[in-house]
């Protein structure tokens, strides 16, 4: 058996490979969307106001159990109470359901990378484009395929020499980009149908602008429920991803500091990615289009890269490249998951135990893309949405099992483990806690009570 000689080497290399996992297509699409969707500003306050209370409640207390037991979910939840050992294995199957399809997506957006590196920019932006290419039958597996071979060649070399190498540069890289392609969205403008001059800024400010047209209390608490949903999807917490990356951290590290960090590289890149998108599309094509839910990535941004003329390929190719990076560092942290609670298991090696889990995946990606061709499925699912493979899949992982994990993980803490269980090793090395008391209020009664209203909320229960 492989022993615990897996570590990052520092606190920055910890960071760097915990915002990979944070940072996804959930930052770069979701977000943008969701904050367009709902009310511009409004949704940006009620999400920073949860980042700093909810979020940090959830994040901190993987990270803190991660180091403490230094194991991975299913043998950290046995370490501290064995009879919830139960709960360690339902969270272990959340990566392992999210693995199915995120080398799929992986595999979209490499696709549309090559598309604009190979200056087909207008091709991409004709109506039935993205249709066509996931209904095919070839083409997108082979990109999920090679997607999962990259994921699994990182994994492979291991917590330093894979994961947090790749991620030591990839994430600065990531940032830059971010916030290149978001300083010239500001400077766009366009003649619109009605010869009038829409500009970049505009946008910006219709995103920032708190919108409280209409606003009643039920469209308040869905915003609520919205935000709360993107934010722990977003941290990637309540799946165990961040009990694993907290049990490679060394001790002496502190972990409030990476905390924060964390936090603020994740709501940073998705700040900064609406600042890029929303003006982007409100010049080209104004407010309508923005709610368009998972389309905006691949049909609605392409056409918007095409009417920015020469200069949207340039645009596209620098969009895509970072969203690839941004999904590889995700999709390598759910594989990793995986790898280190079946090596704890099984006591395997990490290379054995890759090669067997990349056969899976493999096999897995190729089903789930198919779900749009061969392997055609349209379930009705409880949310009210028609979805196929892929989409029951993210239902049942993000939606259902998430927030259930989340609410009976933090009756485990809270209640029987006693706060003071994360507390203890937030402050191991002296340090303190700043947010101590903010924390026990947090994780005894506001988060279970949040999680089982979204928990209601998003399986339907709460609507009939
Ligand atoms: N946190 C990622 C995002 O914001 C999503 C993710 C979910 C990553 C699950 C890993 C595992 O896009
Ligand atoms: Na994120």
């Amino acid at each position: 058996m492989e022993k615990k000689q897996n570590h990052f080497s520092g606190q920055l290399g910890f960071v760097l490979a915990a915002a990979g996992s944070a940072v996804g297509v959930g930052n770069l699409w979701r977000f943008p969307y969701l904050a367009a969707k709902d009310g511009g500003g409004l949704f940006l306050i009620i999400y920073f106001i949860l980042v700093l209370t909810f979020g940090f409640t959830l994040l901190t207390s993987d990270i803190a159990i991660g180091r403490r037991t230094q194991k991975s979910a299913i043998g950290a939840y046995e370490q501290m109470r064995p009879k919830w050992k139960g709960l360690g294995i339902l969270t272990f199957l959340v990566p392992v359901l999210i693995m199915t399809y995120y080398a799929v997506i992986g595999g979209w957006i490499t696709k549309y990378a090559v598309v604009y590196v190979s200056g087909q920019a207008s091709a991409a932006a004709a109506d039935n484009y993205f249709t066509s290419f996931i209904t095919s039958p070839v083409s997108p597996v082979v990109f999920a395929l090679l997607f999962m071979g990259v994921t699994a060649l990182i994994v492979y070399n291991g917590v330093q020499n894979g994961i947090e190498k790749v991620s030591r540069w990839m994430m600065p890289v990531l940032l830059v980009l971010v916030v290149v392609i978001a300083c010239y969205s500001l400077t766009l403008s366009h003649t619109n149908a009605d010869g009038q001059v829409v500009t970049g800024w505009q946008g910006f400010l219709y995103y920032l602008t708190p919108n409280l047209e209409g606003l009643t209390v039920q469209r308040f608490l869905q915003i609520l429920l919205d935000a709360m949903s993107q934010l722990f999807f977003s941290l990637s917490v309540s799946m165990g991803i961040m009990i694993t990356y907290g049990s490679y951290v060394r001790p002496e590290v502190d972990l409030n500091r990476a905390v924060n960090q964390i936090e603020i590289f994740d709501t940073g890149v998705a700040f900064l990615a609406g600042m890029m998108i929303i003006p982007a599309v409100y010049v080209f094509s104004g407010t309508e289009g923005m709610g368009a839910g998972p389309s905006l990535m691949f049909v609605s941004l392409p056409k918007v890269f095409a009417a920015m003329g020469r200069a949207g390929t340039a645009v596209g190719i620098l969009f895509f490249v970072t969203a690839i990076f941004a999904t590889l560092s995700s999709c390598i942290s759910v594989l990793e998951s995986i790898t280190a609670n079946c090596m704890e298991i099984f006591h395997t090696s990490r290379k054995k135990t890759v090669l067997v889990l990349s056969v899976i995946y493999l096999a897995a990606s190729a089903v789930i893309t198919l779900g749009y061709s061969v392997f055609y499925v349209e379930v009705m699912l409880p949310n009210g949405s028609v979805g196929q493979l892929l989409d029951i899949m993210d239902y049942v992982s993000n939606s259902v099992m998430m927030p259930f994990i989340a609410l009976l993980s933090t009756v485990l803490i809270g209640w029987v483990m006693t706060p003071d269980y994360v507390i203890d090793e937030m402050e191991r090395n002296g340090e303190t806690f700043r947010r101590k008391k903010l924390y026990r209020v947090m994780i005894r009664y506001v988060a279970p009570v949040m999680m089982f209203v979204l928990f209601l909320q998003s399986t339907g229960i709460l609507s009939k």
